[in-house]
This record gives C-alpha cells, sequence and structure tokens, in this order.
C-alpha cells in the first residue's frame, strides 16, 4: 500500500485537490480549489486538474491519484453525469486520467470516497455493521459501508418516493429552492430516512455535504430509530476517501 496519494474531488462548481497520508487521514498539503470550467467537459476537467496538481508541487513518483467525481462508475468508466456534460457518460474516464498523467489512476463515486474517509477517519470509524453515508447538496450522494467495506455505487438519492424522485424534494438545493424552512425541510427527510430505514435497517447514517455544520438546525428534528450523526470530515471527505482508495487501503 502507498503512503501517500493525491486526492482529488470533482464537483459542479469546483475542483479540490491535496495530498493525503492514507495512514493518518491528515492532509500533507494545503487544500487547493479551482472551479470547475464552464460546460464541464471532459478534457477541460482533467486541465484544470492538471492545474490543480500543479500547484500542490507536482506528482512525485509512485504517487496514486484517486479522483471522485459526481456518477456511477463502474471499473473506471463514468456511466451518469450530474452537474457535468453529459458527454461523461459511457466514458472510460480512469483512461482520459491514465493517459494525461503518469500515475495510477483509481476513479470513484463523489459519495462512496466521502463514506469511505468516514468510516476510515471520520464519524463512523471503527463502527461496524451497515453505515449508510448521505450527502446533501445539489443532489443526494449515497454510499453503503458495511463492517469498512465499501458497496459501491449506491444510488439511494434517486429513491422514488411520492412517485418522484426523491433527491429532487430532499436534497439541499431544494430547500433553497423552495425556500424551505428547516421544520418544512426536515419533513421531507424525516420520509427519506424512514424509507432507507425501512429498507436496509442501517446501524448508523452520517449526514455530510456543506449543509452538515448546520446539523443542530434539522437533525434533532428527526424521529428515527437508528442513530443520525452529522459528517466530521467536512470538505476534505471526498479527498480523503478518494486518496485512500487509490493507495489501495
Ligand atoms: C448522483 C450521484 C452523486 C450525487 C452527489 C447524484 O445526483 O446521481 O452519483 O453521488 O448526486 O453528487
Amino acid at each position: 500500500m502507498a503512503h501517500k496519494a493525491v486526492g482529488i474531488d470533482i464537483g459542479g462548481t469546483g475542483i479540490k485537490g491535496a495530498i493525503v497520508d492514507v495512514s493518518t487521514g491528515k492532509l500533507l498539503s494545503d487544500r487547493v480549489k479551482l472551479p470547475t470550467p464552464e460546460g464541464g467537459e471532459p478534457q477541460d476537467i482533467v486541465d484544470t486538474v492538471g492545474k490543480v496538481i500543479t500547484k500542490l508541487g507536482g506528482l512525485k513518483k509512485k504517487e496514486p491519484i484517486g479522483v471522485c467525481f459526481p456518477a456511477v462508475v463502474v471499473k473506471g468508466t463514468t456511466l451518469s453525469a450530474a452537474n457535468v456534460s453529459k458527454n461523461w457518460i459511457g466514458l472510460d474516464a480512469a483512461k482520459l486520467f491514465q493517459r494525461s498523467f503518469d500515475a495510477d489512476i483509481r476513479f470513484v463515486n463523489d459519495a462512496d470516497a466521502a463514506g469511505y474517509a468516514e468510516t476510515l477517519f471520520g464519524a463512523a470509524e471503527k463502527r461496524k455493521g451497515l453505515v449508510i453515508m448521505t450527502t446533501l447538496g445539489t443532489g443526494i450522494g449515497t454510499a453503503l459501508i458495511y463492517n469498512g467495506v465499501l458497496i459501491p455505487n449506491a444510488e439511494l438519492g434517486h429513491l422514488e418516493l411520492d412517485g418522484v424522485d426523491y433527491e429532487t424534494k430532499a436534497a439541499y438545493s431544494a430547500k433553497e429552492r423552495e425556500n424551505l424552512s428547516w421544520t418544512d425541510w426536515a419533513a421531507r427527510l424525516q420520509k427519506y430516512y424512514g424509507a432507507l430505514e425501512k429498507y436496509f435497517h442501517p446501524d448508523l447514517f452520517i449526514v455530510g455535504g456543506g449543509v452538515s455544520k448546520e446539523y443542530e438546525d434539522f437533525l434533532p428534528l428527526l424521529k428515527l430509530s437508528v442513530p443520525i450523526v452529522p459528517a466530521t470530515l467536512r470538505n476534505n471527505a471526498g479527498i480523503l476517501g478518494a486518496a485512500a482508495l487509490a493507495a489501495g487501503r
């Protein structure tokens, strides 16, 4: 296992990166962030990742790169694309990055990376059983981790409830778009987490995404039998998880 890896977190608005000590989960560099290029085209994003890596001091020999991305990723191929160009759908993204950077590349879903990081270094450290990570942002990202093993590409944000893809109702973007109060938004979250509880019977829910720092305003309003806690790694979770997975942790 490599001890150091570069972690890159690609989002709809920003591309973040840092060098990570994957044994401790500590950042070994500053966190660099550049805006996601307009349109989110694959080659433009690769070029921006290159600029992030240059700002991090360039690649060291044998340092793997973990990249997390808002899409289903199977064997390095992106099968969907949320808030980026549709040209990612069906693209062998790992190969595209491999061609541009002389390093081993691991390409993973953003929520999977964040959830895996929380089980290694954060809110679910040393937790046994089934942990469900959820990220409440533009969409809802989810990750399933059982006894520390990631079960990739769970897309539970798209659970259909009341006849609609419930991400459109319960993501943080829905709260903002519809100007919902914490109480009204929490009622939707109650329905969402209630369904996850009913179908999966997890041991722990983790709530990530930018809004998780305001957890005191909405988590106490939820009545669930499964404990629900805020993520602790915040903005670094994707970077840490992508780096850890790239290094083979
Ligand atoms: C996508 C997921 C992604 C999540 C968070 C959802 O819309 O389907 O793949 O993890 O947004 O970015």
